[in-house]
């Protein structure tokens, strides 16, 4: 493992914004999204998918007459296990091994129930100049006690890392935001009902800072970390994959 990396993670700043990804390992990545994509246009919009598919991801948002709620509920944005199986032999995933040693994934999760035997990776779509399509702040933290029954998100003995890796999106200008040292703090949340079911909603007004820096690099950071996807400025829609990883608590004592 890298303790340096992890000490900034877990103990320093709470984000690494350095860790590059090859432009082979993102086209497999975008690969897959773009075919679970097409898929599910197929399925729900069978008209549509010679358009979409010509017109590609990135311009989903000119679809014309889509149900964007029901097209993509999380659960038909979790990659399937097939396609986990291919990412996790890419050299990105060796680069993630040198850095946090043996690591797992978090398993799927939505609506308060979750699929123990897959693993989860999955991905956001965000339209231009949108603000339905982002979140609020919060902590992922928040959600996993939100959904921990009996320790299934997130084992007694584990803590997660979040990773953040934008597929389709213009740097410096639409990534994620993160609120600086947010991690160190606690801040007071209330739990609300939305339509996809209970979520944390924070107290108080923040403002966070796009961190990623230089192309093809991916954003790690502390699950205390206040984070939210910034609006869409760029004029084609922004494709992110989302990755939690799971490491023993124990790893702190070593830094
Ligand atoms: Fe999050």
């Amino acid at each position: 493992m890298n303790k340096e990396i992890l000490k900034k993670i877990l103990i320093g700043d709470g984000f690494y914004s350095d860790l590059k990804i090859s432009k082979k390992d993102l086209c497999l990545f975008k690969k897959e999204v773009s075919n679970q994509y097409l898929m599910r246009i197929k399925r729900i919009y069978p008209d549509l998918y010679k358009e979409a598919e010509r017109l590609q991801i990135k311009n989903y948002h000119l679809l014309k007459n889509i149900n964007h709620n029901k097209l993509w509920h999380k659960k038909y944005r979790c990659l399937q296990q097939k396609s986990i199986s291919l990412i996790k032999k890419t050299n990105f995933f060796k680069d993630l091994e040198r850095i946090f040693g043996k690591f797992k994934l978090s398993k799927v999760a939505y609506d308060s129930s979750f699929s123990l035997k897959r693993d989860e990776i999955y991905w956001r779509i965000v339209r231009p100049n949108n603000d339905n399509d982002i979140g609020e702040y919060h902590a992922d933290k928040w959600f996993h006690e939100l959904m921990n029954d009996n320790h299934k998100a997130i084992p007694k003995n584990m803590i997660s890392i979040k990773l953040w890796l934008p597929l389709v999106h213009k740097l410096k200008s639409n990534d994620l935001l993160l609120v600086p040292m947010s991690h160190k703090k606690n801040y007071d949340y209330e739990i609300i009902d939305s339509p996809n079911g209970k979520k944390p909603v924070l107290k108080t007004n923040l403002r966070g800072r796009q961190m990623l820096e230089k192309p093809n690099t991916v954003l790690i950071f502390n699950e205390n970390m206040i984070h939210k996807g910034s609006i869409n400025k760029d004029r084609y829609t922004r494709i992110s994959a989302e990755i939690t990883i799971l490491i023993k608590n124990d790893i702190i004592k070593l830094l």
